[in-house]
């Protein structure tokens, strides 16, 4: 199937009452594990670049591994998003390199660090919506900033969603999928103590915007098991604690349908490679422990795929092309 918009992959998952996963990859192997995982769950999937990994992969290499993912897969709707898009031009190149769809992440300014108005998200994200329409690609906006519940909410550096707020900003700007900041956040470390999310606001924003995707950022589990054979095999990760499995679910089926999951990929990773060096002294041949770590991906991202619901939807309906998003889109 040749990749298709995520605003299909995500309509479907509204309708079908379950979530997707969106997993970020940044070479061969996680895309690869990712790939064997949503084949043999027949899930659709969701691939996201960060602009980390576009600069890594220099953008060229990434674009055909995706072309390749989607040639080896022929039965798998995948969309290629980009993640955290900080500015409109980052989001035209995301486009013109192939990707069916982008985040332009306005909550925060191009530096990716200081807090934009409601104003000034709104007008980014217009700006890149009304652009990237024009070529079929979904858009995916941010109102509210990451960040612990119990590191004080406006005290610090955290905004929650105001559903009030997230509505305006939905009829404003036009954006197809809307992330909220419900007290996540990102990497291993999420939560101090017992994880605490505001799941009523997301019950409330999907009680304004029925039809519009919501997104989780942050949502990694952190695996116990994960973080034991990292620090098993030398690692020193310590109180490290994610998001549970069963917030999640509660998340999906109070409207959250995409899922950002980029930790529990590189935790993962780490661990396979750790272990099998450690294991295996004398090795000297990468694709012995690539090949673990692309193992440990696909074992990981299964999992998920099976506890988000994803499973078993690849064959629900039939891809559709940026061509069709693009009348579809004028109609509106
Ligand atoms: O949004 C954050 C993702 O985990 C991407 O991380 O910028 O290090 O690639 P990165
Ligand atoms: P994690 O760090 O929880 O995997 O979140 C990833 C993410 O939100 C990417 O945008
Ligand atoms: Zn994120």
């Amino acid at each position: 199937m040749p990749t298709v918009p995520m605003k299909q992959i995500l309509d479907e998952a509204v309708k079908g009452g379950y979530g997707v996963g969106a997993f970020n990859v940044n070479n061969m192997e996680q895309i690869q594990g990712i790939m064997q995982a949503a084949a043999e769950t027949k899930s659709p999937v969701i691939m996201q670049a960060s602009r980390g990994a576009l600069k890594y992969t220099k953008m060229l290499y990434l674009k055909y591994l995706m072309v390749a993912a989607a040639e080896d897969n022929p039965e798998i709707p995948i969309a290629v998003h980009l993640d955290h898009g900080n500015n409109f031009e980052t989001c035209r190149q995301a486009i013109e390199l192939g990707f069916t769809s982008v985040m332009i992440d306005g909550s925060l300014k191009e530096d990716s660090k200081t807090h934009t108005t409601f104003e000034e998200n709104v007008e980014v994200t217009a700006k890149v919506v009304e652009y990237a329409h024009k070529y079929g690609v979904t858009v995916e906006g941010e109102l509210g900033t990451l960040g612990g519940i119990e590191d004080g909410v406006g005290s610090g550096n955290i905004l929650l969603t105001d559903p009030a707020e997230a509505e305006k900003f939905v009829k404003l700007t036009n954006v197809d999928a809307l992330a909220l900041a419900i007290g996540t956040s990102h990497g291993a470390y999420k939560f101090k103590e017992a994880p605490v999310l505001a799941m009523d606001i997301i019950t409330e924003v999907k009680k304004r915007l029925p039809n519009t995707p919501l997104v989780m950022h942050g949502s990694s589990s952190v695996p116990k098991n994960l973080i034991d054979i990292i620090n098993q095999y030398g690692g020193t990760l310590k109180h490290a604690m994610g998001v549970p499995i069963k917030s999640i679910q509660e998340a999906i089926k109070r409207g959250v349908k995409k899922i950002n999951v980029d930790t529990d990929g590189r935790l993962a990773i780490t661990g396979a490679i750790r272990r099998y060096m450690t294991e295996h002294t004398d090795v000297i041949d990468p694709r012995d422990y690539f090949g673990e770590a692309r193992k440990a991906v696909y074992e990981t991202v299964k999992g998920k795929m099976i506890d988000f619901g994803t499973a078993n939807h690849a064959g629900d309906y039939k891809a559709k092309s940026l061509s069709d998003m693009i009348e579809i889109y004028k109609a509106k």
